[in-house]
């Protein structure tokens, strides 16, 4: 019993669907390796789960099929090619037997309208949301002989949770369950009571704020799962975080930092509503205070522009101080494939929390920080620091596992 399964949320979107194709692809040696962190040389000598061992289902809540989703990224983006998707057709296939419907809790007005929304799959009795996706999960890992299970939220993004009392003890969490009670409840955080309860490692990749909630991080960690978030860093904040530090380390002061994001996917759609938008704006604004201060000056915007597609593209003016007082400007523009760089971290992130699992490490995975744009409890914002953290450990990890090496 060797292989991990990797179960997404939101399977048939456009990241879980460019994961799947991917992983695909990469298997049948249709594709390099490229983009992986897990396949550098960083890795040497660790024993992560090997791509080839990983295994993939998933909940979805909206009507169609994964070869329709691969369609429609070949028309939007042609990140995935037609050659290819003929190529992987079957596979695609076998995932969409393994993707069951997911559940609909309190998930607001921009996912309810989504097209194609299945209205099965809207839940009012949490403790039966959670005991449907435990039974696919437990499902998942007989049927595959799986030796453990990562549960990744790749679903829309939410808005965020009013504040509950019960949201920072896991018992009390668990008590409003058990009553049905609706209030401190979204679709994430069922997914992530349902992880823990079945033992699965969790990975928040959206910036949904109720996923990892107190409670359910409480509980992941009590069942010895491991878990990481939030909200994926893969293009305007991988810059930003990348970028900033320098103009610390050469005493340029920044005055004011100005983002402005357009997308035009179905995520984009979603971030159109302003509640589900403010989520998205919150994680990704908050890294340039943590950098470089509360006195700068930062703004982020985010329009739909349905004709971009997931080529997103980001427009970011710093304008700064430097030696007299002399005022300077710095413009930079991103224009990226969002599905093309989020899905090489979601593998990363699956092997990460699969090793973390194996090796007995339950619990919030600090070290990778450098993976998200709003790392959960951590203060580490700026991406060298976040890259040496993950180094430091793999190196811990190494000397663990052969403490006569070399370091
Ligand atoms: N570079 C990136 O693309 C990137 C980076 C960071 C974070 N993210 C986040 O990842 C998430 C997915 O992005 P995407 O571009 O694939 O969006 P998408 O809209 O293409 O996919 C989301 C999928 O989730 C499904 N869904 C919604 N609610 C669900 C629920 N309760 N249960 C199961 N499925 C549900 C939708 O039907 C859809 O298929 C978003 O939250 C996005 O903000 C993406």
């Amino acid at each position: 019993m060797s292989r991990t399964g990797v179960w997404l949320v939101g399977a048939r979107g456009g990241v879980s669907t460019t994961v799947i194709a991917g992983l695909a692809a990469i298997q049948q040696g249709r594709k390099d390796r490229v983009g992986l962190l897990t396949e550098t040389s960083l890795f040497e000598n660790c024993d992560l789960p090997p791509l080839d061992d990983l295994i993939i289902g998933g909940h979805e809540v909206r009507e169609g099929s994964l070869l329709d989703s691969a369609r429609a990224i070949c028309a939007d983006s042609g990140s995935l090619g037609h050659e290819l998707i003929a190529e992987i057709a079957t596979t695609l296939e076998q995932v969409d037997s393994r993707i069951r419907p997911g559940i609909l809790f309190n998930a607001g007005k921009a996912i309810l309208s989504l097209e194609g929304i299945r209205s099965d799959c809207v839940e009012q009795d949490p403790a039966q949301a959670v005991a449907r996706i435990e039974q696919d999960l437990r499902e998942f890992r007989t049927e595959n002989d799986l030796s453990g299970v990562v549960v990744v939220n790749l679903s829309s993004t939410e808005a965020a949770l009013p504040p509950h009392p019960s949201h920072g003890c896991a018992e009390e969490l668990l008590q409003q369950l058990a009553q049905g009670t609706t209030e401190p409840f979204r679709s994430s955080t069922l997914y992530a009571i349902a992880a823990a309860q079945v033992g699965a490692s969790f990975v928040n990749f959206t910036p949904s704020p109720a996923a990892l909630l107190p409670a359910t991080c409480q509980l992941l960690e009590e069942q010895g799962c491991p878990f990481a978030g939030s909200d994926g860093k893969t293009g305007e904040t991988l810059v930003k975080s990348a970028l900033a530090p320098m103009f610390f380390q050469r005493a340029l002061k920044v005055l004011s930092w100005q983002g402005y994001n357009m997308l035009g996917d179905r995520d984009g759609e979603i971030l159109s509503c302003s509640e589900n938008r403010q989520t998205k704006i919150e994680s990704k604004g908050e890294l340039i205070k943590k950098i470089l201060g509360e006195d700068v000056h930062s703004q982020v915007s985010i329009d739909y522009v349905p004709s971009l597609g997931d080529n997103k593209t980001a427009w970011d003016l710093i304008h700064f101080e430097g030696f007299l007082g002399h005022r300077m400007t710095m413009q930079f523009t991103w224009q990226g494939c969002d599905a093309v760089l989020a899905a090489p971290l979601v593998l990363d992130l699956c092997r990460l929390m699969e090793w973390a699992r194996q090796r007995g490490d339950a619990g919030l995975q600090q070290h990778c920080g450098l993976f998200f744009k709003s790392p959960h409890q951590s203060e580490i914002y700026d991406l060298s620091s976040q890259f040496q953290a993950l180094t430091d450990y793999l190196q811990s990890c190494r000397q663990q596992a052969d403490p006569s090496g070399s370091p």
